[in-house]
């Protein structure tokens, strides 16, 4: 089969964010605790930290690491992760059930980004919580010293201020399990508030306004409407959320999947642009996609996990998907939409980044390995920086539970301009036809093939775990070349591939 795709120079969505390509971790499982975390580890530093762990996560590159949650957010006291390590109380999680030492709080997360290369993307309490505590933890986090907050993070060991940009008011309010659940009346207005409060303090300061948690809340995308109708101009994105399972055991519409994606932020982009005009506003508002990933492998053992647990466990095995090939191709396809949605979409946090519905597990005292959706995301986040290219693609199509005629090749195209390399990514769809790709490069002056990955597998259900940590990995591909201004290609059945050109 074919699939013919048009790339010209001038024909751009946008230039993307880099920090589409950002994580998210929470006091969940052991995403911290033996996750990041474990003293005593061989590989552990000083502070604690794992070296093997802090390996993995800087050679992803991760623009920001979105911290401590989540819906443990929603309970959390700041105060008790900061001060000397033996006077934090231990405390229950009313969101996973468990209890939490508070060995890692602030100053330990923003050391190990420190440590790993990325930068904080700090959520406030706003469901047990409100105004007051936020604008306190800002300002021990940001606030000088001379003054009460400040002096107070001095004495707990850090003088200068930590100076995190990026917050979020909250998280998934919207959605009846969250501690301080609200309408999207209470929300928008202490959101509104609280962000006018931070600003007071520092309006330079980058906002995050909880939007719907899935596109199947029965409040979307009336949600959007209201919190931004209340929240418009103090804010500067609004966040969704998105999980992806194959549950029916149904490729075909689980590979499909990113159509409501698609559609969900084409949806909150129509929202924020009506509510722009009903305020007449100059004022811009984009997507930050804080939350998305593959998410259903752990849910039968998470039940019986706190079923049979006893009390409040520390660290348990939570949310521990164990991923197989077939999330490759889904993983692949999230990050081809998040490209193409670039206008519109500056931040994206792949959830979570350890352990917990992550691409890097552990084995506490032991290894640390990549999962097999850790190579889409490592691929996309090294290469997929640049200019998304609005691609003309003609490729046959089929019909799924979520949308008619999804093209079999979902492709996704970067330039980056300061080196002239183009990136594209695709994925093949197609359960036993492979595609001879003939891609026409308009304008770029590209000549040669400079890197061809190729992710493949005979199972669908093939893992990377403890045992085997490299049964599903990306090979070099061979065959892919460029004459006369044609990138051709073969892009076997079910197969994810990075080519890159130069
Ligand atoms: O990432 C796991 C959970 O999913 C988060 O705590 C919550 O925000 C979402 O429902």
């Amino acid at each position: 089969m074919k699939a013919s795709v048009t790339a010209h120079k001038d024909f751009t969505i946008a230039r993307i964010d880099d920090r589409v390509y950002s994580a998210f971790l929470e006091h969940l499982g052991r995403a911290i605790y033996s996750g990041i975390y474990e003293p005593g580890h061989p590989t552990a530093d000083a502070n604690g930290m794992r070296g093997d762990v802090a390996q993995l996560v800087r050679d992803l590159n991760i623009p920001f690491v979105r911290y401590p949650g989540g819906n443990f957010v929603s309970a959390y006291n700041w105060e008790d992760g900061v001060g000397p390590r033996e006077n934090r109380p231990v405390r229950l999680d009313l969101a996973w059930h468990t209890s939490d030492s508070n060995q890692v709080g602030v100053h330990e997360f923003v050391d190990w980004c420190d440590l790993v290369g990325t930068k904080p993307m700090l959520a406030i309490n706003l469901g047990s919580r409100g105004l007051d505590e936020a604008r306190n933890f800002v300002e021990y986090v940001n606030g000088p010293t001379g003054s009460y907050w400040g002096d107070l993070r001095k004495k707990n060991g850090r003088a200068d201020p930590f100076d995190c940009r990026l917050w979020c008011l909250g998280n998934e309010m919207d959605g009846p399990w969250q501690v301080g659940h609200k309408t999207a009346d209470e929300y928008g207005r202490l959101a509104n508030e609280t962000a006018k409060t931070l600003r007071a303090f520092d309006k330079s300061l980058e906002l995050v306004v909880c939007g719907s948690s899935n596109s199947d809340m029965k409040t979307y995308p009336e949600w959007e409407r209201i919190v931004l109708e209340h929240s418009y101009e103090s804010v500067d994105h609004i966040s969704l959320h998105m999980y992806f399972g194959n549950r029916s055991g149904n490729t075909a519409n689980y590979l499909a999947l990113n159509e409501k994606l698609d559609r969900y932020i084409t949806t909150v982009e129509s929202t924020i642009n009506l509510v722009k005009a009903n305020k007449r506003s100059r004022h811009d508002v984009y997507i930050s996609f804080d939350e998305w990933n593959v998410w259903y492998h752990s849910n039968e053992q998470d039940r019986a996990i706190l079923a049979g647990a006893e009390g409040w466990p520390h660290a348990p095995r939570l949310l521990e998907d164990i991923y197989n090939f077939e999330d490759v191709l889904q993983v692949g396809c999230i990050l081809n939409t998040f490209i193409r949605k670039s206008n519109v979409v500056k931040i994206a946090c792949i959830a979570q980044l350890v352990n917990v519905i992550a691409p890097i597990m552990t084995e506490p005292g032991g290894a640390a390995w990549r999962q097999t959706i850790y190579y889409p995301y490592y691929f996309a986040s090294i290469y997929g920086r640049g200019t998304a290219l609005n691609l003309a693609v003609r490729s046959p199509g089929y019909d799924a539970d979520i949308a008619d005629n999804v093209p079999y090749i979902d492709i996704a195209g970067v330039h980056d301009e300061e080196t002239g390399n183009l990136t594209f990514f695709a994925v093949n769809r197609h359960p036993n036809e492979s595609f001879e790709l003939d891609l026409a490069l308009q304008g770029f002056g590209a000549a040669r093939v400079i890197d061809h990955q190729v992710m493949t597998h005979a199972d669908l259900r093939a893992v990377n775990n403890l045992a085997n940590q490299t049964a599903v990995v990306p090979h070099k591909g061979t065959g892919a070349s460029v004459e006369g201004a044609r990138l051709t290609a073969r892009l076997p059945p079910y197969s994810w591939q990075m080519i890159r050109v130069s």
